[in-house]
């Protein structure tokens, strides 16, 4: 091929590249020919879509009876005395009570979720019960005392009486944790001389 056939040639791609661009110019507002539409628009029903294939006529199902969600134990109690009580003699506190890391934390859980109602040494008289809320029976007296850690576990969890449960605000390890230093309350309110603690 002679040199001049070869830029006749080159020229020519080049206008046709060049008119090819301008036809192929498109009108931006809409969207692309699409190669495989299926990748970007499923075939599949979308999750509120009404489906004829489920009995229901919906595309989300439950999940199925006894499923656990992820990272959610499951509690196996009702809100009842009885069931408090059950968990008092199944559930044990898995924090150790030297742990010094576990109290400070525990510390910080009651401060914010527990001393509002209870108040700050557990006598009842947090700034909620001042302004109304009905108020809690001491932390630091024999009742309390007298529960063991899982029927607080229990209280905290699922509440009692006019007491809200606290399983969506206080995780698991820190409602163990606020019951160490409930306890530790209790041991310091044992300290103080008899009738320190009604003033
Ligand atoms: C909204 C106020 C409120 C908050 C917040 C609250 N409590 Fe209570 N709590 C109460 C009331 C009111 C009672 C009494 C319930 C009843 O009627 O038996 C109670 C009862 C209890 C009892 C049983 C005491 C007994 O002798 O029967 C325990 C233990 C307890 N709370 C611990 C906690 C802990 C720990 C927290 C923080 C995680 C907490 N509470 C947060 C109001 C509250």
């Amino acid at each position: 091929m002679s040199e001049r056939a070869i830029n006749v040639s080159l020229g020519a791609i080049m206008v046709i590249a060049i008119v090819l661009s301008f036809a192929a110019a498109r009108d931006f507002s809409r969207p692309n020919f699409e190669v495989m539409p299926d990748m970007v628009h499923g075939p599949t029903y979308q999750a509120f879509e009404p489906n004829p294939n489920t009995p229901d006529g919906k595309t989300l199902r439950l999940p199925a009876p006894g499923s656990i969600a992820r990272g959610l134990m499951p509690f196996h109690y009702e809100r009842t005395e009885q069931d408090a009580l059950r968990a008092g003699k199944e559930l044990t506190n898995p924090v150790p009570m030297d742990d010094d890391a576990a109290q400070l934390r525990g510390s910080v859980a009651y401060a914010v979720y527990c001393q509002p109602c209870h108040g700050a040494s557990g006598l009842g008289d947090g700034m909620v019960a001042r302004r109304g809320y009905p108020p809690p029976p001491s932390l630091v007296i024999e009742h309390a005392v007298n529960m063991k850690d899982g029927q607080l576990f229990h209280i905290i969890t699922l509440g009692q009486g006019n007491m809200p449960g606290h399983a969506a605000q206080v995780s698991r390890e820190d409602r163990w944790k606020v019951i160490n230093y409930v306890r530790s309350m209790q041991a310091a309110a044992s300290r103080q001389p008899a009738g320190a603690e009604s003033k």
